[in-house]
Parts: structure tokens; C-alpha cells; sequence
């Protein structure tokens, strides 16, 4: 590097990558707060910088793009980057990294664990002790439902996807369902998984789990009269993206009963609100959005996000790219 770089460090990742861009001679100019800038903020840090290290709580939107055109590029601290307009980056020239990959095993786990929860009524039984609520046993209170032999409905087959049918098969033996937009020919030879219609995976699956990134497509997909389309046992888990449910027709759609439970570990908005109805509903668990936060995923994030700048200034290019398009302009 001619001169050393400035990129700019919107929030406190994991060292591991940071030093990284450390040893790499960049000249690190840290956001000091443990809440992230504000919009205005965020334009405003990023004047006098060359790169911008970012996660999904930055809204990389046109308005930014177009008063920080002057960036060569912008790395992402997770997997999804629905927060980032990339197609107007795409179209200022600005190159945008991404780490996937490594919070595979980290959000699986979230997802399964869910799905176990909300079936056995897990946090909904941890509150009545706390509420003081432990009283005798009692044979008919508060019964969920077993798991083994049932469909997993994916939607969004991927890696994720994968490793979740992985996951139910081996220890619950279920068959596996997926709608996705292309084939996902390891799931059907490893698995017999068989690629199904979004109303068939609805129809037809016991747990519906999304794992679909928030596209205009997906937004708002598990509406209402998706709900409606499911089985009444059935359960919902979302470990993608909150905006991927309608929030509201999901909570009208268990007091109702059109389905039976839900594992949420993403809602929308986030932070949820303390008094939303699914926080006090016995088929629901909601975790705040931590499906990648193990130490060995997020040093994993914060090494492929320091990794992509580094090689961005060595090569002009980058392992973990969402827009290669850009480098062929
Ligand atoms: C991601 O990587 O997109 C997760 O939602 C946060 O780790």
C-alpha cells in the first residue's frame, strides 16, 4: 500500500480481524460507542475514510452511497446485507464483502433449538418458575408435541437449509421438504429431499423454517394466508430475517390457531418490543437475533471481513464478494 488506508470501524468486533488490519498497516478509525451511528453519523465518519468496515445495525442506503462515493470499497460483518443497497453501490462502482460460511454451524443450531424449544413449551415453562409458578406436577398442563418422523419444511434451501435437514434427519428422522429457488442437488442425494411449491412446503410440513435472505421477493412472504395454508400443528421458525413474517398476521395467526407455535430468533422491527403478545404466548420463543453469536463464529466473521479489505488492497479483489460485477466494469 502507497499510502496508508482509513477505514473506518462502525462498531466493537472481535479482535481477530482487527488486528489483522492492524498488522496490515490501515489506519483504524473506531466509532467509541457501544450503540451504532446514527445515519447522519455514519455519513459524516465516513468522509474522510477509504473503506468502511459495517454490519446489518448500518444503513448502507443511496442516500449514503451518494454522499460517500468517494469509498473504494465496503466490507460487511455478516452474511446477510439487506441493510446495504447494493445495487446502487453496484452502480457508483463500490465494491461490497461479505463473510459467509462461517456462522453456518452457529445459526443451525439457533434454528434447531428453536424448533425443539417451542415444541416442548421451553421458555414459556422457564417463566412460570420465575413467576413463582412451579406448582405439583400435573398430567394434562401444558403439553407441546414430539418431533420424531415429522416434515421440515425449508424455505430458502442453502447452506443453512442444508445443515438444519442434516440436523432433523439425524435425530428425528424427518422428511425433508424445500422451496427454493433452484435445485439443491445435495439435499435430494444425501437426503431425499424433494423440492416442492411454496403452498405444498406450507401444506404440506410440520416445521416451516425460513432461511431465505430479505429480498423483495421474501419480504412479507409468510403473510397471513400463508399462515392460513399451514397445519394447524404446525410451527414456524424464522432465523433469516424478521421482515421475511408479517409480524402482526403471525400473532393474529397463533391466537387463532392456524398454527400452533413459533421460534423466532429475528422479528420485526429489533429491538422487539417488551410488551409484544408473542412475548407472553406458551407456543412461542424469541431470542434477540444471536444466531451467529458464538466466539468461534463471530472471530470467523470478523477475519473473513478484515481478509476481504486486506486482499481488496493487495489484488483489487476479494474472497467473499456480493457485487464481482463491479471489478468487470
Ligand atoms: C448475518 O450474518 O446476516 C446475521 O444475521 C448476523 O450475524
Amino acid at each position: 500500500m502507497e499510502k496508508s488506508k482509513t477505514i473506518l470501524i462502525t462498531r466493537q468486533y472481535p479482535d481477530i480481524g482487527i488486528d489483522l488490519l492492524k498488522d496490515q498497516g490501515f489506519h483504524l478509525k473506531f466509532w467509541p460507542m457501544e450503540r451504532p451511528m446514527t445515519p447522519e453519523e455514519l455519513v459524516e465518519h465516513a468522509q474522510d475514510c477509504d473503506a468502511v468496515l459495517c454490519t446489518l445495525t448500518e444503513k448502507i442506503d443511496k442516500t449514503f452511497l451518494d454522499r460517500s462515493s468517494h469509498l473504494d470499497m465496503i466490507s460487511q460483518f455478516a452474511v446477510g446485507f439487506d441493510n446495504i443497497d447494493v445495487d446502487h453501490a453496484t452502480r457508483l462502482g463500490i465494491p461490497v464483502g461479505y463473510t459467509p460460511d462461517v456462522m453456518t454451524e452457529a445459526t443451525t443450531d439457533i434454528a434447531f433449538g428453536l424448533m425443539i424449544a417451542t415444541a416442548r413449551k421451553m421458555v414459556f415453562n422457564h417463566k412460570k418458575i420465575l413467576r413463582g409458578e412451579w406448582g405439583s406436577f400435573t398430567p394434562k398442563d401444558h403439553l407441546g408435541m414430539e418431533l420424531m418422523g415429522k416434515t421440515l419444511g425449508i424455505f430458502g434451501m442453502g447452506r443453512i437449509g442444508m445443515k438444519m435437514s442434516l440436523r432433523c434427519r439425524g435425530a428425528y428422522d424427518m422428511d425433508i421438504l424445500y422451496c427454493s429457488r433452484n435445485p439443491y442437488p445435495e439435499a435430494e442425494e444425501r437426503l431425499n429431499a424433494r423440492r416442492v411449491d411454496f403452498h405444498q412446503l406450507l401444506a404440506q410440513s410440520d416445521v416451516v423454517s425460513a432461511h431465505c435472505p430479505l429480498t423483495p421477493e421474501t419480504r412479507g412472504i409468510f403473510n397471513g394466508e400463508a399462515f392460513s395454508r399451514m397445519k394447524s400443528s404446525a410451527i414456524f421458525i424464522n432465523t433469516a430475517r424478521g421482515p421475511v413474517h408479517n409480524e402482526p398476521e403471525l400473532i393474529r395467526a397463533l391466537e387463532s390457531g392456524e398454527i400452533w407455535g413459533a421460534g423466532l430468533d429475528v422479528t420485526d422491527p429489533e429491538p422487539m418490543d417488551r410488551d409484544n403478545p408473542l412475548l407472553s404466548m406458551e407456543n412461542v420463543c424469541v431470542l434477540p437475533h444471536i444466531g451467529s453469536a458464538t466466539q468461534e463464529a463471530r472471530d470467523g466473521m470478523s477475519r473473513r471481513a478484515a481478509k476481504n479489505i486486506i486482499e481488496f488492497y493487495r489484488t483489487g479483489s476479494m474472497p467473499h464478494m456480493v457485487n464481482p460485477q463491479v471489478l468487470e466494469k
